[in-house]
C-alpha cells in the first residue's frame, strides 16, 4: 500500500428533511450569496425549503450558472461579490453549480486574472477561499465532499479544472428526495461518472491496497444493483439514498488513498465536452472502453479481477476474463441508454482525435496513466478508437 495524508473537512449533512439545517449551519454575520442553475430547483420545491430555512440571514441570489459551468456566467457572478462585498456563498445545484461556487469562492480572493488559476492552474490554499457550502440537487460529480472543479470556456473551446485544499465545502447537505425530480437522463449520467470516478482509481494493476481495493468493487456493485430502481418510473427512496452516498464516496478522496490512479478518461473526455458539447458522464462512456483496450496488455489483470470480483465471472484464463471485462462494462453503459461511441454524439467528430493531440501537446500532458506513460499520440489513438 502506497504511503498517504488524508483530510477531508466536509461536514455531511445526510437524509430526508435535512435541508432545513441550513438555518443554524449558515453564518449570520456574514452576507450571502446563493448560486443556483437553471431553475429546476423552483419546481421541486428544493428552493422553498432554502427559502424557509434561510429566515432572516442576509443573502442574495445568482441565477443561471448552465451545465458545465460557463466561465463568462462565473464573471457575472464575481462582479456581484466584489460590489455587495459577499463573505459566504451557497451552491444549490449538482456538480457545475458546485464547481462554479468553488472556482469563485477562489476567485474572489485572487490577486490577478482569475482565468490565471485555471490556466497555470493555481491550487487554493486553506484560507485562500470565500468560505461556502452545497445543498446538492444531482447526485454524480461528488464535488460535495471534495475540493476540485472543473470550468468551462466556451470562446476558447476549453475545459479546465483546478482545485486544492482551500475548496472543500464547509458542509453539503444531501438529502435523497431531490432524486425524485431528476429526468432520467441525468440520473444515467450521475450513475455512469460515479461508476468512472471508481474505475479511474481502480482499473490500474492489482495493488496490496486490500481493503481499498474492497471498497471500490463494493461501490461499483451498489451502483450496478440500484441503477434499474434509480431508472425505474416508480421513486424508490432507498435506492436513491445509496445512489447519491455511493456518487459522493466514489470522488472524496477515501477511495484513492494508498494506490495508484489513472485520470485519463477524464483528461480525454473533457475534451469532447469542450469541442462537442457532450455530456461530462458520456464522454467517459466513449472513451473508456477504447482506453482499456489500448491498454488492454497493462491493465489486464486488473479487468480480470473486475471480471471475478464484480460481475461474478469465474470461467477463462486472464486475458479471456479481461476482454470479458470490457464487454461487460459496454453492457452496463447501454443498460443506463448511454451510447458509447462518439459517432453516436455528433456527425462531426473526424477531426477530434487531432484536436486532442494538440490541446495535449500545448499543455505538455506527456505523462498520463497510472505510469505516466500515456502521452498525446497515445491520445489520438484511443479517442480514434472510440470513434
Ligand atoms: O440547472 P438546473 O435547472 O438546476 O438543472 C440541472 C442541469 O440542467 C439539472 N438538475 C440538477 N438537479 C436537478 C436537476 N433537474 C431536476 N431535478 C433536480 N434535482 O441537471 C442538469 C445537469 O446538472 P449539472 O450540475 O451540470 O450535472 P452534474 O452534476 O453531472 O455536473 C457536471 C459538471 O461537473 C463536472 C463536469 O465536468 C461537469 O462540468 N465534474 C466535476 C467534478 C468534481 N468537481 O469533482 C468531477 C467530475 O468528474 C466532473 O468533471
Ligand atoms: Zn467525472
Amino acid at each position: 500500500m502506497l504511503n498517504f495524508e488524508f483530510k477531508n473537512p466536509t461536514k455531511v449533512f445526510f437524509g430526508r428533511g435535512e435541508i432545513e439545517k441550513l438555518s443554524t449551519q449558515l453564518p449570520k454575520d456574514k452576507k450571502i450569496l446563493l448560486l443556483f442553475g437553471g431553475g429546476s430547483v423552483k419546481n421541486n420545491g428544493v428552493y422553498d425549503q432554502i427559502k424557509k430555512a434561510l429566515g432572516t440571514h442576509n443573502y442574495l441570489e445568482f441565477w443561471g450558472i448552465p451545465a458545465n459551468p460557463e466561465y463568462e456566467v462565473l464573471m457575472s457572478a464575481l462582479d456581484i461579490i466584489k460590489k455587495e462585498k459577499i463573505g459566504y456563498l451557497l451552491a444549490v445545484g449538482g456538480g457545475s453549480v458546485i464547481d462554479g461556487t468553488k472556482y469563485l469562492a477562489a476567485a474572489a480572493l485572487y490577486d490577478g486574472d482569475p482565468w490565471e488559476i485555471l490556466k497555470k492552474p493555481v491550487r487554493t490554499s486553506e484560507k485562500e477561499a470565500l468560505p461556502f457550502a452545497t445543498v446538492l440537487t444531482l447526485p454524480a460529480t461528488g464535488s460535495e465532499m471534495n475540493s476540485g472543479y472543473v470550468i468551462s470556456r466556451k470562446e476558447t473551446q476549453e475545459k479546465l479544472s483546478s482545485g486544492g485544499p482551500g475548496l472543500f465545502p464547509e458542509f453539503s447537505i444531501l438529502d435523497p428526495e431531490v432524486v425524485r425530480s431528476i429526468p432520467k437522463r441525468q440520473v444515467a449520467n450521475g450513475i455512469c461518472d460515479a461508476y468512472v470516478h471508481v474505475l479511474e482509481q481502480y482499473m490500474t494493476f492489482p495493488t496490496t491496497a486490500t481493503l481499498q481495493e474492497r471498497f471500490m468493487e463494493s461501490v461499483l456493485k451498489t451502483l450496478q444493483e440500484v441503477a434499474p430502481k434509480v431508472l425505474a418510473e416508480v421513486f424508490d427512496y432507498d435506492a436513491a439514498a445509496n445512489f447519491m452516498w455511493c456518487c459522493t464516496l466514489a470522488l472524496n478522496g477515501l477511495l484513492q488513498k494508498g494506490v495508484p490512479t489513472d485520470w485519463a478518461v477524464h483528461a480525454m473526455g473533457h475534451e469532447l465536452t469542450a469541442y462537442h458539447g457532450i455530456d461530462h458522464a458520456r464522454t467517459l462512456a466513449i472513451i473508456s472502453p477504447s482506453h482499456y483496450r489500448y491498454n488492454f496488455e497493462a491493465k489486464k489483470q486488473k479487468l480480470a479481477q473486475y471480471a471475478e470480483n464484480v460481475w461474478g465471472i469465474t470461467s477463462g484464463d486472464t486475458e479471456e476474463k479481461a476482454r470479458e471485462a470490457i464487454e461487460k462494462l459496454e453492457e452496463f453503459y447501454h443498460s443506463l441508454g448511454i451510447k458509447t461511441k462518439l459517432s453516436e454524439y455528433t456527425h462531426q467528430y473526424k477531426d477530434t482525435a487531432s484536436k486532442v493531440r494538440a490541446a495535449f501537446l500545448s499543455r505538455n500532458w506527456q505523462g498520463l496513466g497510472e505510469h505516466k506513460n500515456l502521452g498525446p499520440d497515445d491520445a489520438y489513438k484511443i479517442v480514434e478508437m472510440s470513434y
